[in-house]
């Protein structure tokens, strides 16, 4: 057990406190050019301007980042861990993307050895580009996920993530049975959920390889645990869709299969939702059931352009978080996806602001996962893990984001700022990553 701990850190900090979607930005998002963040055993006690805040905190221990800006730890709503070797895979979209690249790789994680060196590398992956917090896919192998959630235990990580259930439309060494997906999932539930940082989704890969049986089994999974997560794709490419409407011809379109098996909650996250209409983003929005945006992976994959403006819509609503989906995903960068979001957004003739997005990579992303008592921003209370940012970190970078004081003064410029640092953006930019107040990560 860690002593008592408190200590402060001198920067700059932005957070985003109610959704930039429909509310005002000045009433989104809190801005301290000269703050000081004030973390005790791990959590956020105090936040504010530093010569308001310095004399109630005489003598900490005071981490000094002059001419950096410290936000809210990256959220990733949608990541698979063995996938993190086969990233930028040639030429195929998703089907034969993954029966030719995705099933083989996958394959390997049946030896825990290497499930293990493999979830070392993500996971400092993450940490380099600023992630804090992730959804992750592991393989249909056990000792997949109970190697993934060994390491993140082992970096104090808030993760969620789970065994991939698959008994259908999948070569025979990765498909579990309805009855060995329920009886495994069950077990690594009992072991890893809520145990220290870490939560159980259970998984279904999508709906074309699981047999009505083995929905029904997830369907009974979900009300034996009302607090496990349900993370499964949806609707991503159009060839899929309609395989799946063939597949379950008595449903009414994608999503009502999930529905259908009850599967469709408020602890829901479904990945991509590219191919949604208008009457499943009804439903989403009923259900209050999360989408994982996941625009570089559905550039990738050529599987359209999400409508990020119907989900985040004032008449139906969906929550909605940012995934890379590494490893159709072509980066493990928050900002890269944003950046692929904005434009996106522009193909699509929307716009993104620099706020949206960061509330998508951090407060989005806590409502997303059910998790905005604990992350996305720095309200007392709140786990502190968090990312400083170096906004100068190529020379181009340096030259667009020249101000007249070290740092941004005013709300107006840091929003210029963070927006060309989400567009030019990427690893480099992520100066330190800091989880529970202790450095995890440091360029
Ligand atoms: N649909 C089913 N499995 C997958 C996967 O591994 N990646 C993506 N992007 N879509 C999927
Ligand atoms: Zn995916």
């Amino acid at each position: 057990m860690q002593h008592h701990s408190i200590k402060g850190f001198r920067a700059s900090f932005l957070d985003a406190i109610a959704d930039p979607f429909y509310v005002s930005e000045a009433d989104c998002i809190r801005y301290f050019p000269d703050g000081l963040l004030i973390v005790e055993n791990g959590k956020v006690k105090d936040l504010g301007n530093y010569q308001d805040l310095q004399a109630k905190y005489v003598d900490l221990p005071i981490t000094e980042y002059r001419d950096r800006l410290i936000v809210s730890g990256f959220i990733d709503t949608h990541i698979h861990f063995p996938q993190t070797e086969m990233i930028a895979s040639y030429g195929e979209q998703l089907l034969e993307w993954l029966s030719t690249y995705t099933f083989p790789t996958e394959r390997k994680f049946a030896d825990r050895n290497y499930a293990l060196e493999i979830a070392s590398i993500f996971l400092n992956e993450l940490l380099r580009n600023g992630t804090t917090t992730a959804l992750v896919f592991t393989a249909v192998f056990p000792q997949s996920t109970d190697a993934f959630f060994e390491e993140a235990q082992r970096r104090n990580l808030r993760m969620i993530a789970g065994k991939v259930m698959m008994d259908r439309n999948a070569p025979e060494f990765l498909r579990d049975t309805a009855l060995s997906s329920y009886l495994e999932t069950k077990q690594l539930i009992e072991k890893w959920h809520k145990c220290d940082r870490l939560l159980y989704a259970v998984t279904p890969r999508f709906a074309l390889t699981s047999t009505p049986e083995q929905l029904t089994n997830i369907s009974k999974l979900l009300q034996e645990y009302p607090d496990v997560y349900l993370h499964t794709h949806l609707s991503e490419n159009v060839k899929e869709v309609e395989a799946v409407v063939a597949e379950f011809p008595e449903s009414d379109g994608y999503l009502d299969v999930y529905d259908r098996a009850g599967l469709v909650t408020e602890r829901s996250v479904f990945a991509h939702g590219v191919q949604l209409t208008d009457r499943e983003f009804t439903r989403l929005s009923e259900a209050k059931s999360a989408i994982a945006f996941c625009p570089t992976s559905n550039l990738f994959l050529g599987s359209g352009l999400f409508k990020l403006e119907k989900a985040k819509s004032s008449e139906t609503p969906v929550k909605v978080g940012l995934g890379t989906d590494v490893g159709a995903g072509t980066s493990f960068s928050i900002l890269k996806t944003a950046s692929a979001a904005y434009q996106v957004a522009q193909l699509r003739s929307q716009k993104l602001s620099a706020f949206q997005a960061l509330f998508l990579a951090t407060l989005g992303g806590a409502r997303a996962l059910c998790l905005e008592d604990k992350l996305g921003n720095f309200e007392i209370g709140k786990e502190a893990d968090f990312v400083v940012l170096n906004l100068h970190s190529t020379p181009i970078m340096a030259l667009r984001n020249q101000s007249s004081e070290a740092i941004a003064p005013t709300l107006a410029e840091i929003s210029d700022q963070l927006f060309a640092t989400i567009i030019m953006g990427d690893d480099r930019a992520i100066s330190a990553t800091y989880i529970m107040g202790e450095l995890a990560h440091e360029a």
